[in-house]
C-alpha cells in the first residue's frame, strides 16, 4: 500500500495523530467530496430529484458492500448504524420461551442488553460460553453447550475493548454442523479484517461505516443470508420493505432490503460507497497485514515503558491496542489529547463480562489503521514517556 499517497488523501492526518479508528476513522478526501457534492446537488435540485438522478450510483453501495464480504447484493441492507443492523436481524428471529442464545465473554453491551430484554419479554435463556486460555471463545465448550433449545449463536467478532479476534470461521463450522442460526457482530472487524461470509458461514452480519471502513458517521449495513430471509419476522416493515396491496394485506420484499426503511441519509450512503470502493481496491488482505504489523509494533513499544501494561488478549490480535497505567485512563487520554493524539477510554460497562473477569475498570484504547505510521507510534510512546 502506498501509505504516503493515502495520507495525502486523508486531510485529518495533518491536524491530529489519530489512534481512534475503532471509534471513527479519518475519512479520505474522496469520501468527503462525494458527500459534499451530493449535498450540494440536493440543495440545488431537490432531494428526490437528486436521488432519481443518482439511482445507479446509489445502487453501487450494494455491489461494493457485497464484494467486500463475498455476498450477493440482494443480501445487503443499508442502515444508519451497526446497532440498527444488528437489532433488525436479532429481533426478526422468531424466538419462543425456552430458546437459548449462546454468546461470548467479550460481548458488546448493546447486544447483551437485547438478550436481557428478550429474556424478560419472552423467557429465553442466555448462556455465556467461557473463554479459553488465550481469551477466545472456547470452541469445545461452545459445542458442549449445544442442545435442542439453542436457537442462535451470537458472537462479537472483534470486541470494543481490545485486540481479541474471535474465531468466527470455526464458530461457523459448529453452527453449520448443528444447524443453528449464527449472528456475527462485525462492527469492529469490518474494514480491518478480511471477511468472507461464505467462509464464515454466518446467517447475519452487522457492520458500521465510520470505524475501520473509513465511511461517514450514521452509516452501517446488514448482511442476511438469502436462505434464511423468508423464515424471519422483521418488525420494521414500511412501504419500502413491503407493498400494501389490498386493504387487509401487504407483500413483503424477499431480499435483504426488507430490513431497510424508506428514508435514509443518501449523501452518507454515497460517502460509504466511496469508502467501500477504497477498501475493495486496497484489498482486505493488504489492509489487515498493515494493521497487524503496525499494531504489533505499538504493543511492543508500549511494553518497553515501565508504567504501561498492555491488556490485549487473543491468539490473533487486531488493530485495537489497549493498555492501563498508574494514571487514570480518562486523565491519560486527556493528557494525550492535549499533545495532539486521539485515543479513547473503553469502560467496564461496554464489555462488562470480560472486564469483570479480568478485573479491569477502564483501559486506554489506541486503535491503529493503515494510514498511521511507525513515526506516529514512536511519537505516541515518546509522549507517554513524557507524561510519566
Ligand atoms: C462490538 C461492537 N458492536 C456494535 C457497536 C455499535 O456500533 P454502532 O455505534 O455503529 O451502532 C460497537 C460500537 O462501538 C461495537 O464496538
Amino acid at each position: 500500500m502506498d501509505i504516503q499517497t493515502i495520507r495525502q488523501n486523508t486531510p485529518g492526518v495533518t491536524h491530529v495523530v489519530h489512534f481512534n479508528s475503532a471509534g471513527a476513522s479519518l475519512v479520505s478526501q474522496q469520501v468527503l467530496d462525494a458527500q459534499i457534492d451530493y449535498l450540494k446537488n440536493e440543495a440545488r435540485f431537490g432531494g428526490y430529484e437528486t436521488a432519481a438522478k443518482h439511482k445507479a450510483q446509489l445502487e453501487e453501495f450494494y455491489l461494493e458492500a457485497a464484494k467486500l464480504i463475498n455476498a450477493s447484493p440482494e443480501e445487503i441492507a443499508f442502515t444508519e448504524s451497526a446497532t440498527v443492523a444488528w437489532q433488525r436481524a436479532f429481533f426478526s428471529i422468531p424466538f419462543k420461551k425456552g430458546d437459548t442464545i449462546l454468546t461470548t465473554k467479550a460481548e458488546y453491551a448493546s447486544n447483551f442488553i437485547s438478550y436481557l430484554y428478550l429474556k424478560k419479554d419472552k423467557g429465553i435463556n442466555i448462556k455465556v460460553i467461557p473463554s479459553n486460555s488465550v481469551g477466545e471463545i472456547d470452541l469445545q465448550k461452545l459445542e458442549e453447550s449445544i442442545d435442542e433449545s439453542v436457537k442462535l449463536i451470537s458472537v462479537t467478532h472483534i470486541p470494543t475493548n481490545g485486540g481479541l479476534v474471535n474465531p468466527a470461521e470455526k464458530i461457523g463450522k459448529l453452527a453449520k454442523k448443528h444447524n443453528i442460526l449464527y449472528l456475527l457482530d462485525a462492527c469492529q472487524s469490518i474494514g480491518q479484517y478480511p471477511i468472507d461470509v461464505n467462509k464464515i458461514g454466518c446467517h447475519f452480519l452487522s457492520a458500521t461505516g465510520r470505524k475501520y471502513l473509513r465511511g461517514p458517521r450514521g452509516t452501517g449495513f446488514l448482511y442476511v443470508n438469502k436462505n434464511v430471509l423468508t423464515s424471519l419476522n422483521p418488525f420494521n416493515l414500511d412501504l419500502h420493505s413491503a407493498n400494501w396491496v389490498k386493504p387487509d394485506a401487504y407483500e413483503a420484499r424477499t431480499d435483504a432490503k426488507i430490513f431497510e426503511t424508506w428514508e435514509s441519509g443518501l449523501a452518507a450512503k454515497i460517502g460509504l460507497t466511496q469508502a467501500l470502493k477504497e477498501a475493495n481496491s486496497f484489498g482486505m488482505d493488504n489492509i489487515w497485514q498493515r494493521v497487524v504489523q503496525l499494531s504489533q509494533y505499538l504493543r511492543s513499544e508500549l511494553e518497553k515503558i515501565e508504567d504501561v501494561k498492555v491488556t490485549d488478549i487473543g491468539a490473533v490480535q487486531s488493530g485495537i491496542v489497549t493498555f492501563t497505567t498508574s494514571v487514570k485512563a480518562s486523565q491519560l487520554k486527556e493528557a494525550l489529547n492535549a499533545k495532539g493524539f486521539n485515543t479513547v477510554v473503553s469502560h467496564k460497562s461496554s464489555t462488562l463480562l470480560d472486564m469483570e473477569d479480568r478485573n479491569l475498570e477502564e483501559v486506554v484504547r489506541a486503535s491503529v489503521h493503515y494510514y498511521n505510521t511507525e513515526q506516529e507510534v514512536d511519537d505516541l510512546t515518546a509522549a507517554l514517556r513524557q507524561i510519566f
